[in-house]
């Protein structure tokens, strides 16, 4: 897994796994942030948790492939982005298509990047929510999985309704790596796939 804040989407997972309602395992939580909220998380979980500093590489592509040379050591089935805030380079995301995904806080395509609950209020957009779709090289532009939606009230400021986004979130994360685990997505081209046929082992994250 990677994540750069707070951690609060892999402490769904980690509970998850721990109340048995998710058959999977964390191998290693990655981090570009040593002081990741995140990190803490895993650690007290018991979990394998690293930080790599970007200004310790000259180039971004350096960087990442440093990450990359630790998280597959760790031969993680897929890679979960949960609130990992670092543009990833087009190689390592190549090197993992149908591996990587992504929770963004937005029913994509609408409201990619940053702020997007801000965005989400200046569009007067009368419902908002979270995806979870495939890392490929076009920020948040991959096929989406599964989405969770939360309807935007008249009086929501940012933190309000990043409040309600965030609760959708971790069960959204939860049920969508149920159905990796079951064995039931996969990308194939530019489609995801459901329904494919059980996995006997842990999806290891
Ligand atoms: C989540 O809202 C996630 O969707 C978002 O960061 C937050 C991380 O929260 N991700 C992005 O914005 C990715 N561009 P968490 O650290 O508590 O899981």
């Amino acid at each position: 897994m990677l994540a750069s804040g707070r951690g609060s989407n892999l402490q769904a997972l980690i509970d998850a796994i721990g109340e048995g309602r998710l058959h999977a395992r964390i191998v290693g939580v990655f981090s570009d942030r040593r002081d990741a909220l995140a990190l803490q998380r895993a650690r007290d979980a018991g979990l394998l948790a690293e930080a790599l500093r970007a200004r310790d590489f000259d180039t971004r592509l350096e960087f990442d492939a440093a990450l990359f040379e630790r998280v597959d050591a760790v031969q993680p089935d897929l890679i979960v982005c949960a609130g990992y805030m670092r543009l990833l380079g087009q190689p390592v995301v190549e090197a993992h298509r149908g591996r990587m995904l992504n929770i963004h806080p937005s029913l994509l395509p609408a409201f990619k990047g940053l702020r997007t609950h801000e965005q989400a209020l200046a569009a007067g957009a009368p419902v908002h929510g979270a995806s979870v779709h495939f890392v490929t090289p076009e920020l948040d532009g991959g096929p989406v999985i599964a989405q969770a939606r939360v309807p935007v009230r008249g009086d929501d400021d940012a933190p309000a309704l990043a409040a309600r986004v965030i609760a959708r979130e971790h069960p959204l994360l939860v049920e969508t790596l149920r159905l990796f685990a079951q064995g039931r997505v996969a990308l194939q081209s530019e489609h995801v796939h459901l329904d494919r046929a059980p996995l006997p082992a842990p999806l290891q994250l």
